[in-house]
């Protein structure tokens, strides 16, 4: 098996800087002689820098949308990145950079996995904003709405994303974060989530098989997960730009890659959101350790 490695330093999506040092952070950290290590060959996308120097001189938001060209180029380019591991038959592992960079990842694995394919999103957010329910204007919290189909379809820069996952192949674990509008897509698509709430009743354990059985109750569709790495708890994962308290524990977060990891259906995984500018260096370490060993739990490193 050979692990497709895409790594997008990407910060176009939300405000702060240092989210595209993410990639390069995870590298440092080994990320790359870990996989090699756990017996898989890599291959990795070329030209990492080009999503810093892809930015247009000008970016004016279009609506509330902030870095709209910027945002919707890069995405472009990931998907074409994602899309040729996924056509070699090499599971796809992106490592970002924000959130908005899985509308990019989703088009790549999808338009070789088809309708086929499900999708795990952890996350403490929903990131299903549209253009019209945003507040913020960071697209990092939009890119559901534009893979599920919920935006104007003939949009001039986002027109390229088709509708690509179907609302019932969608279901979220660590959910705390939601804005109303989000919470009121959620309720008129009837998609499936788990929040914070749902972990502390059920378990971790009961909920990822309660998520799995929703998407994929034979265990033999494709799965794509998407990792934000605000899904953990602040005091777990500090160095991300959106932290919000109440979140998975270090166990939750990587049994729920193990879960995964153990269907064996696993082709594409992202891993986004580790700001290594945030914080003190300790919160840094911290935080892409982390986020690398959650990479590996989802590529079958077990503890025992
Ligand atoms: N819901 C908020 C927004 O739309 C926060 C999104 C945070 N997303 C993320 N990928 N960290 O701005
Ligand atoms: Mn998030
Ligand atoms: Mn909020
Ligand atoms: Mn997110």
């Amino acid at each position: 098996q050979t692990i497709g490695v895409t790594c997008v330093p990407f910060s176009g999506g939300q405000p702060k800087g240092g989210v595209d040092d993410g990639p390069v952070e995870m590298i440092r950290f080994g990320i790359l002689d870990q996989i090699a290590g756990m017996g898989y060959e890599t291959t990795i996308s070329e030209g990492m820098d080009k999503y810093k120097t892809m930015r247009p001189a000008s970016d004016p938001p279009v609506g509330k949308l902030k870095n709209p060209r910027y945002v919707s180029m890069a995405a472009r380019r990931v998907a074409d990145q994602v899309r040729a591991h996924c056509a070699n038959g090499s599971m796809a592992l992106t490592l970002g950079g924000d959130h908005s960079i899985a509308m990019g990842t989703l088009v790549g694995s999808t338009s070789v996995y088809g309708d086929d394919l499900c999708v795990l999103w952890v996350d403490a957010h929903a990131d299903i904003n549209t253009p019209a329910t945003t507040d913020s204007g960071n697209l990092h919290g939009c890119p559901l709405s534009f893979i599920l189909g919920l935006c104007d379809q003939d949009d001039e820069l986002f027109g390229w994303i088709k509708p690509c996952v179907r609302k019932d192949s969608l279901v979220y674990i660590g959910l705390r974060d939601v804005d109303s509008g989000e919470k009121a897509i959620l309720r008129k698509h009837g998609i499936k989530a788990f929040s914070m709430h749902d972990v502390d009743r059920y378990g971790i354990g009961k909920v990822v098989e309660m998520a799995l059985d929703h998407v994929n109750p034979e265990r033999s569709r494709p799965i794509h997960m998407s990792f934000d790495v605000d899904a953990l708890d602040p005091s777990v994962a500090p160095a991300t730009g959106t932290p919000v308290r109440g979140g998975l524990t270090f166990r939750e977060g990587h049994y729920i890659c193990e879960a995964v990891a153990e269907t064996g259906c696993l082709v594409a995984l992202d891993l986004v959101e580790v700001n290594p500018a945030l914080g003190d260096p300790e919160s840094l370490r911290q935080t892409v350790a982390v986020g690398c060993s959650l990479v590996r739990c989802s590529l079958g490193e077990t503890l025992l």
